[in-house]
Order: structure tokens, then sequence, then C-alpha cells
């Protein structure tokens, strides 16, 4: 006779449906990490051990070094969630998300002050990593289209860009003509644009807060400098501003601030709609000022399911969540929603730079950031610890905060960085506070830390 334990021996797992998750033989066995198991599992022990190993990982929340959004309403995730299985780039299948995405594109033209005159055209991209590409190829070609042949082409831009720019430099095979940084000088100079210019520039790029310090390249100057090349010499150099970060905080903390498409040579701008657009990763945007900026060489027409569509990215499928929650976002939000975000966002970053320039261990690297961010340098006087250290004991709250040095030729300056984003507010500011001054105090008294992979970082996380 078959005892109640025999019996249950003989189900199979799924029969076995009422007895508890963790009691399964999947929690006293090793799963397969690198081999394809041979065996199916049941969905809810996969579920729960993928959920668990998870809990390694920090806490979203906690992680200040990322200017990734972490948070978003119920209402968009509930967009974001009915929409993951529609692939964005069937636009004969799902004809609204693509008008959807056209409303995105122009609003965000209209956001950077494209003129009425212009036709402005854009994309949705994974982020602003692709978008930059996208509008530096764009320039490529169309530099391509007014050069002789054989001609080296060059991109001019400081070594405070993120490392895209360099990608780009790479993969496409443009010369980089890097302007390298200084200790105090976090920005490029107009004039050490000027000297490196020639007729085979394909663009400028300039940051609207850059990912080091927040700080955005003096825009303007450069578009005029840019202007004047272009009535003197006849050479017609775009400007690209990566305002990746910027593009959605300056328009609605600074309007007057001129930055963007209101400066003629400004020919393209991405943003992150992943970064202050306030979506979940990734997606990102590249708009351009007139179609006539995009070469039409770069529009591949498919037929693809049924219909023929125009298509400019670098990449083909993805979902159609994050610009449809982009546009939840611009609807539900506005730009007083946005306003008042992002005036909070200052304010608490104000706030946080405030308390730690007087608690008399800390430098401000700049006073005139363009971005919610706190980027600190440690006193020359305090020998004991360094950045990294105070960082890694921060790790011990939870916190994550990103420490690094600055990009050559300003190596020797080491910051801690706060990205202050909308979940963190002027109580948790406080928590934070407290938690770097016990650090301070625990590493002045000798506590050491572990450095997480021994390393010293050289760029920050964004
Ligand atoms: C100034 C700047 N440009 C480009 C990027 C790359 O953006 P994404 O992560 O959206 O590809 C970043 C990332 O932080 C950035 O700060």
């Amino acid at each position: 006779m078959l005892t109640k334990k025999n019996n249950l021996e003989k189900l199979t797992d799924s029969e076995k449906g009422h007895v508890s998750t963790y009691s399964s033989r999947y929690f006293k066995e090793h799963i397969p990490k690198y081999e394809l198991p041979e065996k199916s599992m049941p969905a809810n022990a996969a579920y729960q051990l993928i959920h668990d190993e998870l809990n390694m990982d920090a806490n979203p929340s906690l992680n200040l070094a990322s200017f990734v959004t972490t948070w978003m309403e119920p209402e968009g995730e509930k967009i974001i969630t009915e929409n993951l299985h529609k692939n964005f780039i069937d636009h004969d299948e799902y004809p609204q998300t693509e008008v959807i995405h056209n409303r995105c594109v122009n609003m965000l033209a209209r956001l950077f002050n494209a003129p009425e005159e212009c036709k402005s055209i854009g994309s949705a991209t994974i982020g602003s990593s692709e978008a930059i590409m996208l509008g530096l190829l764009a320039h490529k070609w169309k530099w391509k289209e007014r050069t002789k042949q054989g001609a080296i082409p060059n991109i001019i831009f400081g070594a405070e860009v993120h490392v895209c720019w360099e990608k780009f430099a790479r993969y496409f095979d443009v010369e980089m003509r890097v302007i390298p940084l200084e200790k105090g000088q976090y920005v490029i100079k107009t004039e050490d644009v000027e000297k490196r210019i020639d007729e085979n520039t394909i663009a400028v790029g300039a940051i609207l807060g850059t990912t080091y310090s927040g700080q955005a390249d003096p825009i303007q100057e450069i578009n005029d400098l840019l202007v004047k090349i272009k009535k003197e010499k006849g050479w017609d150099i775009p400007l690209h501003v990566d305002a990746a970060s910027g593009g959605f905080v300056a328009p609605f903390t600074q309007p007057d601030f001129v930055w963007d498409f209101r400066l003629p040579q400004v020919k393209s701008i991405n943003v992150s709609g992943h970064k202050y657009g306030l979506v979940y990763p990734g997606i990102g945007w590249i708009i351009y000022r007139d179609e006539s900026d995009f070469p039409d060489e770069l529009v591949f027409k498919v037929n693809y399911l049924g219909g023929w569509m125009p298509t400019y990215t670098l990449n083909f499928s993805c979902n159609s969540a994050f610009v449809l929650a982009q546009y939840y976002n611009f609807l539900r939000l506005g730009r007083e929603g946005y306003t008042d975000i992002m005036n909070n966002c200052v304010s608490n970053a104000q706030y946080l730079a405030k308390k730690l320039k007087e608690s008399g261990n800390f430098e401000m690297i700049n006073e005139a950031q363009m971005l919610p961010i706190v980027a600190v340098k440690l006193k020359d006087s305090i020998k004991q610890y360094t950045v990294y250290d105070l960082s890694s004991k921060l790790r011990e709250r939870g916190w994550v905060i990103a420490a690094y040095t600055m990009p050559p030729n300003a190596e020797e300056v080491a910051l801690i960085r706060v990205v202050v984003r909308e979940h963190f507010s002027r109580d948790m500011a406080d928590i934070l506070y407290q938690d770097i001054e016990h650090a301070c105090k625990a590493l002045e008294n000798g506590e050491r830390v572990a450095k997480p992979n021994g390393k010293e970082k050289h760029r920050p996380i964004c």
C-alpha cells in the first residue's frame, strides 16, 4: 500500500501544486548556471530562485550613483506592462503607437524651441548613446556630401564626454579631437574648440550637464564661434548638444537659459527619457532641428510585415512600452509637473550640498551646476581616507554613491557624487547626510573598508 509520502514522491512537481515552493527539490540542489538545463522546472520555483538571487543587487532607490529612473507611478507602470509585448518597429500592426511616438517627437522639438519654420524630425532610441551615434552619423554623412574625396573627418569634444562619444569616433572612423580638462576647469573652453576646427570637422559636441560635474559647456559661445566661422570661411559646422540629463532639467528650471534650437548652429539634440524624463530604462530621443539635417541615404524603407516602413535607428525591434510611458509622463505631468519635480530635485541637491560644505570635510567643485547633483571632493587636509573609502563605507548602509576621478588632465581630482532624483526627499537627504558624517568619523578613527573591486573607477556611473 502506498503511504502518503510515497504518493507525493510519484507526483511531478507541477502536480504537487499544493506544496510550498521552498519545499520543492529545486531549493536543495544546485541549479545549472552555465548550461541550458536538461529538464524544465515549475514556474513558481524558477521565479522564486531568480527573485531571491536578485536580492543580492543594491536597492535601486538607494542607488544615488545613477541618473536613471528608479521610480514611476503605478499608472505609468501599468502602461509599461500592458505594452511590453508590442514590437515598436511594427508600425503597420501598431499604428497608434507610431502616432504617439510622433507626438512625443513634436513635444520635444517644441520643448527644445525648434523654430516654427523648421520641419523637425526625430526618433526614440534605446538611450542617449544610440541617439548621439545617430546624430553624429547624420553629421558625418552631411559632411561627406560637401567634402572632397579622400579627406579625413574629425569631431571635437571635451574629455568630459560620456564614453559613447568615443565609441562613435572609433566605430564610425572619425578622428577625435579631444579637449583636455584641467584642475578647476571641468568644461571645455570655446577658444580650445576654435584651435581644433577645420573644414573636415563633422560636428562639435557640447554637453548640457556633464556626468562628472553637472556643469554645462559654453554652448551659446560655441554656437557664436560656429556662426562666425560659417560667415568668414563658409564652413557650416553643426553643433550637437548632448542633453542626456540636462534636456529634461534646464527647460523647466531655467527656461531662459539659451542652449537649444534657439541657437542656429544647434542642429541636433539628444536626451535620455530614462533619466530626468522619468521613465524606466531604456528610452532616449534624438531630435534634429530640420529634416534637411538628416541625410536621405540614412533612411531605409523596408518592406516589413505587409507595409513599407521607413527606419533610421541603429536598432530594429524593441518594445513599445517605454515610448508610451514617456507619453504618459508628458500627459500626466505637463510643464507644470516636470517643473515642480525638477525644482524639488534642485532644491534638495542644494540643501545636501550646503550641509556637506558646512560639515568642514568637503569642497564643492563648482557652484553653478545645471543638474540636481552634488559633486564634492574631500578637503585636501583629509589624509586618513579617500572618496573610495567613503563610498565603500556608505555601502554598509545600502547607499550607492559614485566615487571617481575627473577625466584627463584633471585626474588628480577625486570626487563623490550624489544624483538627486525625484524620490529623494528632504528627509532622505538628512539621513544620507548623517550617514556620511558617521562614515567620515569612522574612517577618521581608522576603520577600514574593503574596496568593492580593489580598483578605483575612472568614470562615474550614469
Ligand atoms: C552626458 C551624457 N551623455 C550620454 C550618456 C549616455 O546615456 P544613456 O545611458 O542614455 O545611453 C550619459 C549617461 O549618463 C550622459 O551623462
